[in-house]
C-alpha cells in the first residue's frame, strides 16, 4: 500500500517525546453532504509551533474551531491539555487561547472595556486583572488605543486587540487563525517577533498561507486541502516534496489529484 504523506510525517520523531496538548482525533465536521473536514488526526506536542497550512477553504478554520469546542465535530474528538472540548470544555478552555479568523470584538467597546469585560467574564480578581491587562497591552503594543472604539481601530490594531484577549488568562495553548491575515509588512513582522517569544513558554497552533511565515517559524507543519491531511511533518520535509521549493510543495499537495489517505 501506498504510504500517504501523512503516515509518513507521522514516523518522524519530531513530537514523539512530547506531552500533546492540542489533539485532533478523528475530526471530521459535515454540513450536509459536505465535508468541511473529514478525519483529520494530528496533535501538538507541548512548547510546540505547529503551522497549521492549507488553500482557501480546506478547512483550517474549521478544524480549530472544533478543536477549541467553539463547534461540535459531526466526529472524532479534540483534546486540549488532556480535556476533551466537548466533554470537558471548561477546564480545556482556561488552558486555552483562541484568535477566531474574525475576532471577538465587541465593536462598540474601547480595548479596555473589552479586556476587562473579558478578565471578568474569566473570573480574575482585581488584583491579577489589572496585571494581566497591562501584561497584553504591552505585549500587543496596545497603550495607544485603550479608550478609542474598536470599531474605529485599523485592521492591524483589531487583530493585536483579538491577541490580547487571546493572551489575557494567560494560557499556555494559543490557536490562532491567521493571527497575520490583512496586516502590513511592520505589523506582519511585529507579530513574528511576538510569536517566537510566545513560542518559549506556549503550545502554538497557527493557520497560515503564507508559506515564509511557516519558515520563519513553524517547527512543524499540518497540511490540509479539501478537509483532508495531505503532510504532517518537518519543514525541511514539506520542502523536499517540492525539489527544495516550498511554493512547489504547497502546490502538488493541494491540487485535486493529490493522493488520497489510504483509509478512506
Ligand atoms: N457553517 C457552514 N455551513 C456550510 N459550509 C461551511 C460552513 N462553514 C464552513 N463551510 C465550508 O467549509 C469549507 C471549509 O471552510 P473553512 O472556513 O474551514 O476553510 P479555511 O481553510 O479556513 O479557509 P480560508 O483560508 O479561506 O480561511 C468551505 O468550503 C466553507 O464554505
Ligand atoms: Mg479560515
Amino acid at each position: 500500500m501506498t504510504e500517504t504523506p501523512a503516515e509518513q510525517a507521522s514516523s518522524e520523531p519530531t513530537t514523539a517525546a512530547k506531552r500533546p496538548m492540542i489533539e485532533a482525533i478523528g475530526l471530521s465536521k459535515f454540513y450536509g453532504p459536505f465535508a468541511a473536514s473529514r478525519d483529520i488526526t494530528f496533535s501538538v506536542g507541548e512548547g510546540e509551533l505547529v503551522a497549521f497550512l492549507g488553500p482557501n477553504g480546506a478547512g483550517k478554520s474549521t478544524t480549530m474551531k472544533m478543536l477549541t469546542g467553539y463547534i461540535a465535530p459531526s466526529e472524532g474528538v479534540a483534546k486540549i491539555a488532556g480535556h476533551n472540548m466537548m466533554e470537558d470544555r471548561i477546564a480545556g478552555s482556561r488552558r486555552l487561547g483562541y484568535l477566531p479568523e474574525s475576532g471577538p470584538l465587541y465593536y462598540e467597546m474601547t480595548p479596555m472595556a473589552m479586556l476587562s469585560f473579558f478578565a471578568d467574564a474569566r473570573g480574575l480578581s482585581s488584583a491579577i486583572k489589572k496585571d494581566r491587562i497591562d501584561k497584553v497591552v504591552d505585549i500587543c503594543d496596545l497603550s495607544t488605543v485603550m479608550y478609542k472604539p474598536i470599531s474605529k481601530l485599523s485592521k492591524g490594531f483589531k487583530q493585536r486587540v483579538g491577541m490580547s484577549q487571546a493572551l489575557l488568562h494567560e494560557p499556555d495553548v494559543l490557536i490562532l487563525d491567521e493571527p497575520t491575515a490583512g496586516l502590513d509588512p511592520n505589523q506582519i513582522r511585529g507579530v513574528r517577533k511576538t510569536m517566537r517569544r510566545l513560542s518559549e513558554t506556549k503550545t502554538i497552533l497557527l493557520s497560515t498561507h503564507i508559506l515564509q511565515e511557516v519558515e520563519a517559524m513553524a517547527d512543524r507543519v499540518v497540511l490540509i486541502n479539501e478537509g483532508r491531511m495531505r503532510y504532517d511533518g518537518s519543514v525541511e520535509g514539506l520542502r523536499q516534496r517540492g525539489d527544495g521549493d516550498l511554493d512547489d510543495a504547497f502546490h502538488s499537495l493541494t491540487l485535486g489529484e493529490a493522493m488520497e489517505p489510504s483509509e478512506t
